[in-house]
């Protein structure tokens, strides 16, 4: 009999059932055409009601995974309308995907699919831009020494080149002050294991990043939403969070956030670090679509140092295969954080961070960032004329989209029959922090290769939001 595993898994029982059964078809432990055990059986075997089983398959029949059928019992679904797994979402509400998938494979396993859904950079520019540096590695006595392990915290020459990015960014840092860091989300596990313990407060937007979530979920980290308007993070409600949990840490994204591409204006920066200054409350800052905003205002460890982590990659700007990015952190941290790093990894990759550095200090990561830029400006004018006018949330060199839905529609049935027509997108769920945000989608504009394809799937998008959903079900 199949049994979900909901040890150690957060929040409501019947959620962390369905969150196993994601996991567990995800993972092809469970194939289509399954029978689940009777809601009495799994009841009793997992000690809880049978309440509760009922609302852990609701949930999972709401997120598309199985079918009830009156008189038979409960079944894995599959088949037609969820090639491959996808429109399935896993434990944090992600569309589940083999790790291994890349847009390629995919289209290679389902051509006719065309994928919205993760934010990649536009691929045709990745090779271009790594080969400047790549063509000029062929110093063996210089690359025997990068070669070698190095300091946790990187080379100091290619925390020089570290801090020269950052510049571009808007940010002044002293290289004695920064990690080279495998990217943001390997910087972001850095900073979270030096800072935070299993069982902290860990406050944010209450849409984030679903690599945060992993994250969380990993070092036991309580997510706590705190409310944002136009402008971003509230400081009214900041201010009452950190009071409320004894909360010491914030992770944000001030510009471009992933997923409402709301950027923060200068006096709200001042204003939330003036609370976290007068709280003793760290912010740590995901600048990682920094690049995307020319008019961003500087970052928010620019208008206080001392209370704010600094991370940022070339992941979106260069290449995410690079595996590198720059932490700025207040010098008394940086001892925590270096160790953080050892225990994580010994280092970033040096022979990374030494192709990284010539591309900085050649000018060519400028040159890969100023493509993706305008890629992104030419994908959002194409978004513009395809979706005409749907209110959505949007910045005019954002790599990605919120769509907002409306009843009848919510987001685990426009995800589905987005499915049904080939477009696969991102679920509003894979962001949740606050169970109460609104319904919705994200949409990204880098991965799909062809312009083409993009306007296709969006036109496809628009022409199924005119619709009442029940029109494109099945009556029978
Ligand atoms: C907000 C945000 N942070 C971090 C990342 C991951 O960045 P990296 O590749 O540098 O680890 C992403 C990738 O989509 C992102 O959207």
């Amino acid at each position: 009999m199949w049994i979900p595993r909901i040890e150690g898994r957060s929040g409501a029982r019947y959620r962390a059932i369905a969150d196993s059964l994601a996991e567990d078809v995800a993972r092809s432990r469970l194939s289509a055409g399954t029978r689940l055990p009777t809601h009495r059986a799994l009841a009793e075997a997992l000690g809880v009601t049978i309440g509760t089983i009922s609302r852990a398959y609701a949930e999972a029949e709401r997120r598309g995974l199985v079918e009830a059928t009156v008189g038979r019992g409960t079944f894995v679904k599959g088949g037609a309308d969820s090639p491959d797994g996808w429109g399935r979402t896993d434990a944090v509400g992600f569309p589940s995907m083999v790790p291994s998938q890349t847009p390629r494979d995919r289209q290679t396993a389902e051509p006719s699919l065309i994928d919205l859904s993760v934010n990649y950079p536009v691929g045709a520019y990745l090779g271009a831009a790594l080969a400047p540096a790549l063509a000029g590695m062929d110093e063996y006595a210089l690359l025997s020494e990068v070669a070698n392990y190095q300091p946790p915290s990187g080379r100091e020459e290619h925390r020089a080149a570290g801090a020269r990015w950052l510049q571009s960014l808007r940010l002044e840092a002293d290289p004695e002050d920064m990690l080279v860091v495998p990217g943001v989300q390997g910087g972001l596990a850095v900073a979270l294991g030096a800072l935070a313990r299993p069982g902290d407060v860990l406050l944010t937007e209450a849409q984030s990043w679903p690599g945060l979530h992993y994250i969380a979920e990993q070092r036991q980290l309580r997510l706590v939403p705190v409310a944002s308007d136009g402008e971003g993070l509230r400081p009214d409600a900041l201010e009452a969070a950190i009071r409320r949990h004894g909360a010491r840490l914030l992770y944000c994204m001030p510009t471009l956030h992933n997923p409402t591409n709301i950027t923060m204006p200068e006096a709200r920066r001042r204003a939330i670090m003036a609370v976290a200054a007068a709280e003793g409350l760290t912010a740590i800052e995901d600048d990682i679509y920094g690049f995307l905003a020319e008019d961003a205002p500087p970052p928010l460890a620019a208008f206080d140092p001392e209370h704010a982590v600094y991370i940022t990659s070339l992941s979106k700007c260069v290449a995410p295969g690079l595996r590198i990015g720059y932490m700025k952190a207040p010098r008394a941290q940086i001892p925590r954080l270096s160790a953080a790093m050892r225990a994580l990894t010994m280092m970033a990759s040096s022979l990374s961070a030494e192709i990284a550095s010539r591309l900085i200090r050649s000018g060519h990561a400028a040159t890969a960032a100023r493509h993706q830029r305008e890629a992104a400006r030419r994908r959002q004018a194409l978004a513009a004329e395809a979706l005409r006018g749907l209110p959505v949330q949007t910045a005019p060199t954002s790599f990605h989209l919120w769509l907002p839905l409306e009843p009848p529609w919510d987001t685990a049935r426009f995800v589905r029959e987005a499915l049904a027509q080939g477009v696969v997108v991102t679920p509003g769920d894979a962001f949740q922090v606050d169970p109460n945000t609104p319904q919705g989608v994200r949409l990204c504009l880098g991965a799909v290769a062809e312009e083409a394809d993009l306007k296709t799937a969006l036109e496809r998008l628009t022409a199924l939001l005119a619709r009442h959903p029940q029109t494109s079900l099945p009556v029978v």
